[in-house]
């Protein structure tokens, strides 16, 4: 598992503010008031991260590149500097669920801002009980743990906004218009880009933490994920015909999602700012669907989405209201 460290971000900030100059390591002593053993540590453990510093004997240390590697936990958190989640991020190699991960540190009293990553996931879930298929190969598996002050009536405003923050991230970062499926897929041309589930724990009048977890397909091809038994895949490899760096995608959904949950908890109006913009980008609108719920299964039009980010549809003449269910657009080549 890979982590960043106070220490690790401290020399990093150190180094990186300083570029092209070297740091003399008798200053990162001084300044961060740790042993000469522990900057060598630190340096070391950067490195392995595959950031890039340069060491001149008797001279000190200088900042050369950032790391290779696109999930390197200290420079994502590096760059995330002021924004509340991201910190702390750890990566691991193989797990069965980042969800399980990051509910456990949920309960265990971990703070808001904790997100776990992975290269690939042994037991990957969806929702309504589905699997997330989630072999290596370079996709986004990540789980962020929330702690959103609202009321549990508009838990669903939180997964709508992870799928807007990710969206938006990929319209702004490649100029990729995905259109979101209700309640938070993320489809180009109709087929199946991200998939988002959101997990939650709450009383009456007290959400205790929300687990959003994101699986992105980025530079898997879509020949490797269907082989691996996905249904009509898509990837970001695919649409831009290039790789993409996750990191600068998870900063970017970080960013965003800590904006608009910031604007839930703060501001007169931020429910319907956010609905609106979701609307906006919703290609599940006006369609004609199949809702799978715990109850059955429903056809109808969607209408609407509702102020606390439910779903109106007109089921043969009367409007029922959707908030948790599956939606199937029937006609996908639409979207
Ligand atoms: C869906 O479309 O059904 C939701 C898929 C959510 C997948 C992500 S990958 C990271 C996190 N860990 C999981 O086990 N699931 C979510």
């Amino acid at each position: 598992m890979l982590k960043a460290s106070p220490t690790k971000l401290a020399i990093l900030e150190k180094l990186v503010s300083a570029a092209p100059e070297m740091v003399p390591s008798g200053e990162l002593v001084a300044s961060l008031k740790v042993t000469r053993q522990a900057i060598w540590k630190g340096i070391e453990s950067l490195r392995e991260e595959t950031i890039g510093i340069e060491s001149v004997p008797n001279r000190g240390y200088r900042f050369s590149s950032p790391p290779t590697f696109d999930l390197s936990p200290s420079w994502l958190e590096h760059s995330l500097k002021g924004c509340p989640f991201g910190h702390p991020i750890l990566i691991f190699d193989s797990v069965d669920s980042t969800q399980e991960i990051a509910k456990e540190a949920a309960r265990q009293n971990m703070p808001a801002g904790l997100v776990i990553l992975a290269e690939q996931q042994r037991a990957g879930r969806g929702r309504m009980g589905r699997i997330w298929l989630s072999p290596t190969g370079g996709n986004l598996y990540a789980s962020i743990l929330l702690r959103p002050r609202i009321s549990p009536m508009q838990i669903q405003l939180v997964n709508l906004a992870a799928g807007l923050a990710a969206q938006m991230t990929l319209e702004s970062l490649f100029r990729v218009r995905c259109s979101l499926k209700w309640p938070n897929d993320l489809l180009w041309k109709g087929r199946k880009l991200c998939g988002i589930l959101s997990e939650t724990a709450s009383e009456t009048d007290r959400v205790h933490y929300v687990v959003t977890g994101i699986g992105l397909n980025v530079n898997m091809s879509v020949a490797d994920l269907a082989s691996a038994g996905a249904e009509n895949p898509c990837s970001l490899i695919e649409i831009r015909g290039e790789k993409s760096d996750r990191g600068e995608i998870l900063g970017g959904i970080l960013r965003r999602l800590a904006e608009m949950i910031g604007t839930l908890e703060t501001e007169t109006g931020g429910m319907q700012r956010l609905v609106n913009l979701y609307r906006q980008r919703c290609s599940t609108l006006g369609k004609e669907i199949r809702i799978l719920t715990d109850s059955g299964i429903d056809y109808g039009i969607a209408e609407n989405i509702t102020p606390d980010g439910a779903l109106e549809v007109n089921v043969r003449g009367s409007l029922r209201v959707y908030s948790a269910a599956d939606v199937i657009h029937v006609r996908a080549s639409q979207d």
